[in-house]
């Protein structure tokens, strides 16, 4: 870091830790725990002491000093973390989604602003892990096994890409898969394989985020951006959209309505669209929703509680 960066953080950090002081002094509750129950009362006296919009935006000022691209000037830019560009509720919120040795800290060693953007961007709850979805790893291979040659295959909301990559084990020589998600670090973290922020966030390694081993002869790609927002120059053999739809991302019936549309106007002819989710019980009538707004010229193999195969 230069002099200029080194300053600004530890500006930073000696405004947090005055306020975190002014908080364990005067605030009617004690400071944060993993599990404590988020109230109104709870939140709006968080609030008060530490705000979390200028929490946020004090610290993409200094996350910016670290992050891919020549934006620098501007700490609001598409790398930041989305957690960060629109905050949740409360600092309890955002913490929340944090592992425990990172949540309800307030400031930071320069050496951990760059896994601490990458643990905002790709946080648990996301949970992208190769193996998640067997069910589609078969009927893959049985889908294959009748269309040989290179294939284009698209896996949607694809997080930090291990799923992608799994992929790519599967497909023909000559393919190409490309991951699409719309975090730009999440993307940024898939091409390099790189897990190696998750040893900080969890003072642990995780075998289970490592990445596949892929022949060289298969190509992968990623692209940051809203899937709506993408057209592709040919029409794609095999989509796969995990552990988004129906979920607390992507729920809403208009929103719905889209992702439809994007498949069905993407697949070739006698392409397969594969979704999954493991989403728990409660989120069953939203995905019931989506199957049932399923359009004409999308036909349904097999839909069982979290494996869903389409073929146009
Ligand atoms: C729960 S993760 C799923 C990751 C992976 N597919 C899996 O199932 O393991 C959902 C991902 O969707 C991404 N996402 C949410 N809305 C999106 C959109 N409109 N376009 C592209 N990606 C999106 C999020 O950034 C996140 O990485």
């Amino acid at each position: 870091m230069s002099r200029h960066q080194e300053t600004r953080l530890a500006l930073f950090n000696d405004k947090w830790a005055q306020r975190e002081t002014l908080f364990a002094r005067h605030a009617p509750l004690p400071f944060w725990a993993p599990g404590l129950l988020l109230t109104d009362a709870t939140r709006s006296v968080y609030e008060h002491f530490l705000p979390v919009s200028e929490y946020a935006w004090d610290l993409a000022s200094v996350l910016s000093d670290v992050l891919p691209g020549t934006f620098k000037n501007d700490a609001f830019s598409a790398w930041v973390p989305a957690s960060l560009r629109q905050p949740p509720a409360s600092l309890p919120d955002l913490w929340a989604t944090l592992p425990p040795p990172v949540a309800g800290r307030l400031t930071w060693a320069s050496a951990d602003l760059w896994p601490l953007a990458c643990a905002l961007a790709a946080p648990l709850k996301h949970g992208t892990t190769a193996g998640r979805y067997p069910e589609q790893q078969q009927v893959l291979r049985d889908w294959l096994q009748h269309r040989g040659g290179p294939r284009f295959a698209v896996d949607y909301a694809c997080g930090t890409g291990q799923g992608t990559w799994e992929l790519a084990t599967l497909l023909p020589p000559g393919s190409l898969v490309v991951g699409v998600t719309v975090e730009p670090l999440e993307s940024w973290l898939a091409s390099r394989r790189d897990t190696s922020y998750l040893e900080w966030a969890f003072q642990m390694r995780d075998a289970k985020c490592d990445y596949p081993a892929v022949d060289d002869q298969v190509e992968v790609d990623f692209v940051a951006g809203d899937f709506h927002s993408l057209a592709w120059r040919q029409e794609t053999d095999l989509i796969v959209c995990n552990g988004l739809i129906g979920g607390p991302l992507l729920n809403r019936p208009g929103a719905m309505r889209d992702v439809w549309h994007c498949f069905a106007r993407g697949l070739s002819p006698g392409g397969l669209l594969l979704i999954g989710n493991r989403f728990h019980a409660g989120r069953a009538a939203d995905v019931a929703a989506f199957l049932a707004q399923r359009p004409d010229g999308i036909r349904e193999i097999r839909a069982d509680q979290h494996c869903f195969v389409f073929c146009s």
